[in-house]
């Protein structure tokens, strides 16, 4: 079933674990999954992860692990150790990459979700010209995301714009996490292809990642209410 307050992820954008515990000081009843990425994990380690995974919080791992099959497959051991519930793989590590951190992941006791990166929504068509690879980014996205589900993983994460392609090119039961989320007249920030929490749930994302619009919001609890209450609407009306 569908439960919005399972679908926000707020976005830990910040350097140190008294700013991170902070906010979720301020949302932990509210909101339930919250995503700690390179800065937060570089600057403070696993034992801040574990602190939350221990106070009853989600995790979502986004170090975006891209390396030979072996050492990916034991990064997702130790971070299903630490409780994540979601993590991220670069779906250009390839079939084995992908199949071997699935497969980590299913014979670990806490079974994180493995979500795989297509393609960094700060490239472009030309950009990846540039790596070799021709043709438009979203084509190559699609490829790469029907890699990732063959190869076993759960989901994809995506930018608001390719949604409705991935959707419809994946079916159901496939997550599709998007970035890149304003609620309706909210500041952009450095946010070029946005969209509103019920446009990316009407157009087929499972899950939504916003980091701002909450937690620099005066009421962070009251902004992520509203954008939960947002989401079910859109749920509802899909
Ligand atoms: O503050 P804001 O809502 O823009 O934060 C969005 C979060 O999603 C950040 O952690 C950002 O790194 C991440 N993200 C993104 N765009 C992507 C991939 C990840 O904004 N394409």
């Amino acid at each position: 079933m569908f439960q919005a307050r399972d679908r926000l992820i707020v976005a830990l954008d910040v350097p140190s674990a008294t700013a991170a515990r902070r906010i979720i000081a301020d949302l932990g009843d509210v909101v339930s999954t919250f995503k700690v990425g390179k800065q937060l994990f570089t600057a403070e380690g696993p034992s801040l992860v574990r602190e939350f995974v221990e106070a009853g919080q989600k995790v979502f791992l986004d170090l975006k692990f891209h390396d030979i099959p072996h050492t990916v497959a034991q990064a997702v051991t130790a971070a299903a150790r630490l409780g994540v519930s979601m993590l991220t793989v670069h779906a250009s590590g390839g079939a084995k990459m992908l199949e071997a951190a699935a497969k980590a992941a299913a014979e670990s006791r806490s079974h994180p979700q493995i979500l795989a990166v297509t393609v960094l929504t700060s490239l472009s068509d030309d950009d990846l010209q540039t790596i070799g690879i021709s043709g438009r980014v979203i084509d190559h996205v699609l490829r790469l995301a029907g890699l990732a589900r063959a190869s076993g993983c759960a989901g994809v994460v995506a930018s608001p714009q390719e949604v409705p392609e991935l959707r419809r090119e994946l079916g159901e039961g496939f997550a599709i996490v998007t970035p890149g989320i304003r609620p309706a007249g909210a500041e952009s920030n450095d946010q070029q292809r946005i969209a509103t929490p019920v446009q990316a749930i009407s157009n087929g994302a499972s899950h939504i990642v916003v980091g701002r619009p909450i937690t620099h919001a005066p009421d962070p609890a009251a902004a992520a209410a509203a954008i939960i209450a947002e989401m079910e609407q859109a749920r509802i009306s899909r």
